[in-house]
């Protein structure tokens, strides 16, 4: 070979080699431009997925949405329901993205789902089971409980009349079922312990159950009441007697068996139905708590005068005592109205009572669970 050629092709070796680096070089630089330019914040997992839906422009071309991001990678995501989940506010919860599909499914929009998973994801299970229900209808009922919501549900259908706050108070306190029917019962610790227990047809004391702290009342060392009661009893009277008001105790705590007595002797005069009406099956009363305590105006009759009930109506509450079974409540009480039963619950929470105008029955349900 001459000179002249091997130079010639040395030559264009060189330039071949320089042309290659400069061709790979400026693809290089090119990509890495278009990287700074438009990075996609997808996973590579997330961009696969989309690349197979055929949703790769379309999705990146769109905000980032970590909802949506989440439910590419558990290869979830359904084209019919893109447009929502860019409106669902990512959570991370087990099985987020089956749970947005089923709740989409189910015909809830964005709102109702963002709504359901920030305030209810331990109980989406239960929404799930159900068929769609207008939950946000809910969302300023403090003592919505989710467990209820079928209950709710079937309350409110019987009863039209009803707003829905109300129906959400009746069913909690138990009111969608007949009395005794369902009830939970105290423990022994919790009776002696909590002087504000509601005792009613669906909370039942321990049978067993004595307060540990009886004392008598001046009245009658025959007559007992909790300690605490006892000397609040003792305050209202004398302010009843400052005000001309005279009353005298005539029942306070009232043991199991007694309870038990007295209740079977009502039945057997009176039937079931009508007993029930007026008298706590054992177990179920308040004077086996010691807090409770039956008045009267003069001892020839178990009852107050109407200006002595009126009294009480607007003082007893004062001294620590509401009148538990006001007139107009039996459809919540499940007593008919009795002036001479006296609940003690101390003056600040007999106070709250008072003034909120509510039984116990749902006061508590509102404010004491
Ligand atoms: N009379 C009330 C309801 C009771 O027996 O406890
Ligand atoms: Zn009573």
């Amino acid at each position: 070979m001459n000179k002249g050629l091997k130079i010639f092709l040395i030559v264009l070796l060189i330039l071949l080699i320089i042309a290659t680096i400069a061709v790979t070089t400026l693809k290089l630089l090119q990509n890495h431009t278009e990287e700074i330019i438009e990075p996609s914040p997808y996973s590579e997992a997330s961009l696969t997925v989309m690349r197979n839906l055929n949703l790769y422009d379309e999705i990146n071309s769109k905000e980032y949405s970590k909802t949506v991001e989440a439910l590419l990678e558990d290869n979830e995501l359904k084209k019919e329901y893109l447009e929502d989940y860019y409106e669902i506010n990512y959570k991370n919860i087990n099985n987020f993205s089956t749970i947005i599909n089923e709740l989409l499914a189910k015909d809830y929009n964005s709102e109702e789902i963002n709504y359901i998973t920030a305030n209810m994801k331990d109980n989406i299970d239960i929404l799930l089971n159900m068929d769609y229900i207008d939950i946000l209808a809910f969302k300023d009922i403090t003592n919505f409980e989710i467990n209820n919501v079928e209950r709710y549900l079937a309350y409110q259908e019987e009863n039209e009349d009803y707003d829905l706050a109300t129906v959400v108070t009746y069913v909690n306190i138990g009111l969608d079922k007949e009395g005794y029917s369902e009830y939970t019962e105290y423990t022994e610790e919790e009776a002696q312990n909590d002087l504000t227990i509601l005792v009613n047809k669906y909370h039942k004391l321990p049978d067993d159950y004595v307060p540990n702290d009886l004392v008598s009342l001046s009245y009658s060392s025959n007559y007992y009441l909790r300690s605490e009661a006892a000397e609040a009893f003792e305050r209202l009277t004398n302010a009843g007697m400052l005000d001309g008001v005279v009353f005298y105790p005539f029942s306070p705590y009232r043991s199991y068996e007694l309870q038990e007595r007295l209740y079977n002797g009502y039945v057997a005069r009176d039937g079931v139905a009508a007993a029930d009406t007026y008298s706590a099956r054992p177990g179920f009363s308040e004077h086996q708590l010691g807090l409770a305590v039956d008045v009267r105006s003069n001892t020839l009759n178990d009852n107050l005068t109407s200006e002595d009930y009126e009294w009480m109506l607007n003082n007893s509450y004062k001294y620590g005592f509401i009148v538990r079974y006001p007139k107009g409540k039996q459809h919540i009480t499940q007593f008919m109205e009795e002036p001479w039963h006296l609940r003690y619950l101390g003056v600040e929470l007999a106070t709250k009572v008072h003034d909120s105008g509510l039984t116990y029955d749902e006061y508590y349900d509102l404010y004491m669970k």
